[in-house]
């Protein structure tokens, strides 16, 4: 498939994706959203992909938001169909059903802090900034961030952060439980590559199920989510990666999954 403001590739069953716009620090237009969509529909279908990393290109800016010139024009219409579309697409995301990881290598702001938000785990670089700077703008965040920051780090860092528009470091970052780790430049996607191999090394409907528990769970009650726990965990009692994973503990083995 062709992507211009994306990089796609695919190793060891990783998906790599790069967004490429250096030269407005990977501001999100609307054909960057367009193309992001399609590459996750086709890794969604692709079952030769145990996991995405997603990152930006340069050493200055995983996204540094939303493209402003795009955002100045809107109507309030246009506004609320652009708000959608993004939000579309991030849950898209959220609920792949398999792992991923943003590599965030510099500012992720706006979008692109919504974008790292909607991603399985957050691996951070020394240098990067975070935050949610619309109000600067004369508006709030559009992609999902006051849902999910306030559910990240909890209402009280949502707040100061959305309506202060403050940046935040990598290691502020991970003190509030925004990224899940920082790690030097250098080291970025070898951290996030790492991750993934960890994760993909589990039984793969484990780990499907495990983001949908969690994910679907956070919208709902103690009881519905323990419930949905209950009957995923009974799903998965029915499968050969199971049987597969506790025999080849009581056979002192590495196990050796098939995602079936
Ligand atoms: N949309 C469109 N263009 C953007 C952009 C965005 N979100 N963020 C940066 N750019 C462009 C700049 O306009 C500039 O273009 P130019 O070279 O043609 O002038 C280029 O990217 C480099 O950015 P610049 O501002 O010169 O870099 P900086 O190092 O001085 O500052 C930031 C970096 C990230 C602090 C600053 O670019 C910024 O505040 N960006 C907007 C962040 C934002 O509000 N995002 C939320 C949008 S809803």
């Amino acid at each position: 498939m062709n992507y211009e403001n994306i990089l796609f590739e695919k190793k060891e069953g990783i998906a790599y994706i790069t967004i490429n716009r250096p030269k407005v620090l990977n501001a999100l237009n609307a054909q960057t959203l367009d193309e992001l969509r399609r590459a996750f529909i086709e890794i969604k279908k692709d079952a030769s992909i145990g996991a995405v990393i997603i990152t930006g290109s340069g050493e200055k800016a995983f996204i540094a938001g939303a493209d402003i010139s795009e955002l100045a024009v809107l109507t309030s219409t246009d506004g609320k169909n652009f708000a959608h579309n993004g939000q579309h697409i991030f849950t898209m995301i959220e609920n792949l059903g398999k792992p991923v990881i943003a590599a965030i290598n510099g500012f992720a702001l706006g979008g692109g802090c919504e974008l790292a938000m909607a991603c399985t785990l957050r691996i951070a670089s020394e240098n990067a900034e975070i935050g949610q700077p619309e109000v600067n703008l004369g508006i709030i965040p559009g992609y999902g961030g006051t849902q999910r920051l306030a559910r990240l780090v909890g209402i009280g860092r949502a707040m100061e952060l959305v309506l202060t528009g403050n940046r935040i470091n990598a290691n502020e970052a991970e003190r509030i439980g925004l990224v899940n780790k920082v790690v030097s430049q250098s080291e970025l996607v070898e951290a996030a590559k790492a991750m993934a191999k960890k994760i993909m090394s589990k039984g793969p409907l484990a780990i499907s199920y495990g983001i949908e528990a969690i994910n679907k769970g956070m919208q709902m009650s103690l009881q519905e989510g323990l419930f949905l726990e209950a009957t995923l965990f009974g799903l998965l009692c029915s499968t050969e990666d199971m049987k597969e994973g506790t025999k080849a503990f009581l056979e002192k083995r590495k196990a050796s999954f098939k995602g079936k």
